[in-house]
């Protein structure tokens, strides 16, 4: 009973989670990444879709796999790619939690051939990937919900909140790298949540389900009001 009761938290409206980190090509067997799992951003998807909604999943390459039925899938690799996709999504969602890593930049140019190599060092040239999460904040329609994460090393509250309002935000997850326990690969986290009133909640060590199960619970506050 109180899982039908959950499925009607979300019944039916339309999310987009992105998850993991994106691939930048060098050249054809060459890329720049990060240490991003995924888990988070599936972890997500996963409460979401176990809360009723329809759930869009855009992610990068990752192993993780949904556990719940009712979510629809997309592969990408890029950031361009990241972006393309989550536009096509986003005019017909309620709320958009952008989970993933996504790389700053990216090769100016992608060699068509292999490198090969040469005596002395190398360099690579990169420009900056467009800010998807800023993208959709400056299209964000009245009503619809906005969730970033910011991944802080220093200076973290007044990073985050610089990025809320800058990105034009309903609420920001400020993960701190350094906690111990939280991050990239375990299955643990540790975040505060800040929201537009720049009301503050920090929540203890948990792992990423019940981190997942936090982030969401304040999504269906601010959808069912
Ligand atoms: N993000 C995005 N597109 C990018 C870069 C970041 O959508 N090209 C999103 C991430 O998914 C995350 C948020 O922006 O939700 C913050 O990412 P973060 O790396 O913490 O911040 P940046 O704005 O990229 O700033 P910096 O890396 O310099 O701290
Ligand atoms: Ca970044």
């Amino acid at each position: 009973e109180a899982e039908s009761k959950k499925k009607l938290l979300l019944a039916d409206h339309k999310i987009l989670v992105t998850a993991g980190p994106t691939y930048e090509a060098i050249d054809p067997v060459r890329f720049i990444g990060n240490h991003s799992s995924g888990k988070m951003g599936f972890a997500i998807a996963d409460e979401l879709a176990s809360m009723g909604a329809d759930v869009t999943l855009i992610t990068g390459p990752t192993a993780q796999i949904s556990k719940q039925q009712n979510i629809k899938r997309v592969n990408v690799t890029s950031a361009a790619q990241m972006l393309e996709a989550c536009l096509a999504v986003y005019p017909h969602v309620k709320a958009s939690i952008m989970s993933a890593a996504v790389a700053d930049y990216t090769p100016t140019d992608v060699a068509t051939k292999k490198i090969k190599k040469q005596d002395g060092g190398l360099t690579i040239e990169l420009k900056k990937t467009t800010d998807i999460l800023k993208t959709l904040g400056e299209a964000k329609r009245e009503g619809q919900i906005l969730v970033g994460f910011a991944l802080e090393t220093n200076d973290e509250e007044m990073n985050a909140i610089t990025k809320l309002q800058k990105k034009n935000l309903d609420f920001i997850v400020l993960n701190s790298l350094n906690d111990v326990g939280a991050g990239f690969a375990g299955d643990t986290n540790k975040i505060t949540i800040i929201d537009r009133e720049l009301n503050k909640t920090t929540f203890g060590l948990k792992s990423k389900d019940a981190v997942a199960g936090d982030i969401c619970n304040k999504v269906a506050q601010l959808i069912n009001g």
